[in-house]
């Protein structure tokens, strides 16, 4: 394998020279913090929709202590619209146990960079890369695609077999040096060229090797794994006005959008009004439903169809406490509410404003 693995290192990084990345924000310091940061945004969102995420956050949070110090609430706040919450929760957990528990430094080897909240496999050898210049395998789903293709590896690429497999390669491709340029390029290969949908294979430095190529296979590896049937499902929203305010409720940890705020969600549309009375005291008028906003989800499509209740009478009971708030359109962007919700306010918010019905 030495040889096959010293050319396999040799095209990647030639190519990383000339056509990878290499002015991205967190490729400036070799700071784990910041690399950290950049690779769990980068696990499940790409790296243009990442960047303004990861320039506003750092800004907010520049090092260990700001994120550890600050409160879950405002952390997700500066995470809502990246979806996949639980990484911002893994994320203030980590920070929490660096900061606290390992006097503010982050560990320095793949294995012990393993153990934090959220960081797996690849992302500790990533982070322990290009933090310390670590020798350790990296192993995303860019990175398996693109070895999935080349050593016409058969099967979903995450079963148990296929992945020890793909694993047990990675590790021995793995050059002796260069390890930050020869990763940093496999992960923009699988981003750039060869991609999920038509790879640009004559663009590629591994086309003369790459057994999906010889074999026309590029199409059909990896293997796509049977997706379970889409569900499909709707929820009710309320856009609860009283004058200029709105209600904001926080949503329980567990389940979507968990610990985010969002608007109350309510079973029935009928009984709206008795739901309000019951949960918030609140009395008033619902209106018509209006027409909603369809939010994809992995499994799931979701229709959210909000509805008008304009408040009447309040009985009091309703103070500003860690479960409920009352927003105006301007202080709505201090709060983390996910996106599909926030873009239904965005156009709700212009088209009916309060006072008027319609
Ligand atoms: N995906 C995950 N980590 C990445 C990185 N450092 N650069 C580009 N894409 C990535
Ligand atoms: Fe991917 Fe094509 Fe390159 Fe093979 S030749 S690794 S399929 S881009």
């Amino acid at each position: 394998m030495s040889e096959k693995r010293l050319k396999f290192a040799e095209l990647l990084i030639g190519w990383q020279r000339k056509h990878g990345r290499h002015d991205l924000p967190w490729q400036k310091r070799r700071d784990p913090y910041l690399i950290w940061v950049s690779e769990i945004m980068l696990q499940q969102t790409q790296v243009a929709t990442a960047v303004p995420f990861y320039l506003r956050f750092i800004r907010r949070f520049p090092n260990i202590a700001a994120l550890a110090s600050a409160s879950l609430d405002e952390v997700m706040k500066h995470w809502a619209g990246l979806g996949y919450y639980a990484r911002c929760r893994n994320l203030h957990s980590t920070a929490n146990i660096v900061f606290r528990d390992l006097d503010g430094l982050f560990p320095r080897t793949a294995e012990q960079l393993n153990q934090l909240p959220g960081v797996g496999r690849s992302t500790a050898a990533a982070i322990a890369v290009f933090s310390y210049g670590a020798r350790a395998a990296i192993l995303d789903a860019n990175v398996k695609r693109v070895l999935a293709r080349c050593f016409a590896i058969e099967g979903n690429v995450n079963s148990g077999p296929v992945a020890s497999r793909l694993w047990a390669l990675a590790e021995r491709l793995l050059p002796l040096a260069k390890v930050e340029e020869y990763s940093q390029g496999l992960m923009d290969l699988g981003a750039i060229v060869c991609t999920r949908a038509k790879p640009k294979c004559k663009m590629c430095p591994l086309q003369n090797r790459c057994r999906a190529r010889r074999t026309g296979m590029t199409a059909e590896l990896p293997a796509r794994k049977a997706l379970p049937a889409k569900r499909s499902r709707e929820i009710h929203v309320v856009l609860v006005r009283d004058k200029k305010n709105l209600l904001l409720v926080k949503r329980p940890a567990a389940g979507i959008w968990g610990g985010l705020w969002s608007l109350p969600e309510v079973a029935h549309v009928h009984d709206v009004s008795d739901e309000l009375r019951r949960r918030f005291g609140l009395t008033g008028d619902a209106d018509s439903v209006l027409s909603g906003i369809t939010h994809e989800l992995t499994h799931l499509s979701l229709h959210i169809v909000p509805i008008v209740f304009r408040v009447v009478r309040a009985n009091g009971k309703l103070k500003q406490t860690q479960q409920h708030t009352w927003v105006t359109a301007d202080s709505l962007g201090n709060f983390a509410v996910p996106a599909p919700i926030s873009k239904l306010l965005k156009t709700q918010l212009q088209q009916s404003p309060a006072g008027h019905t319609g």
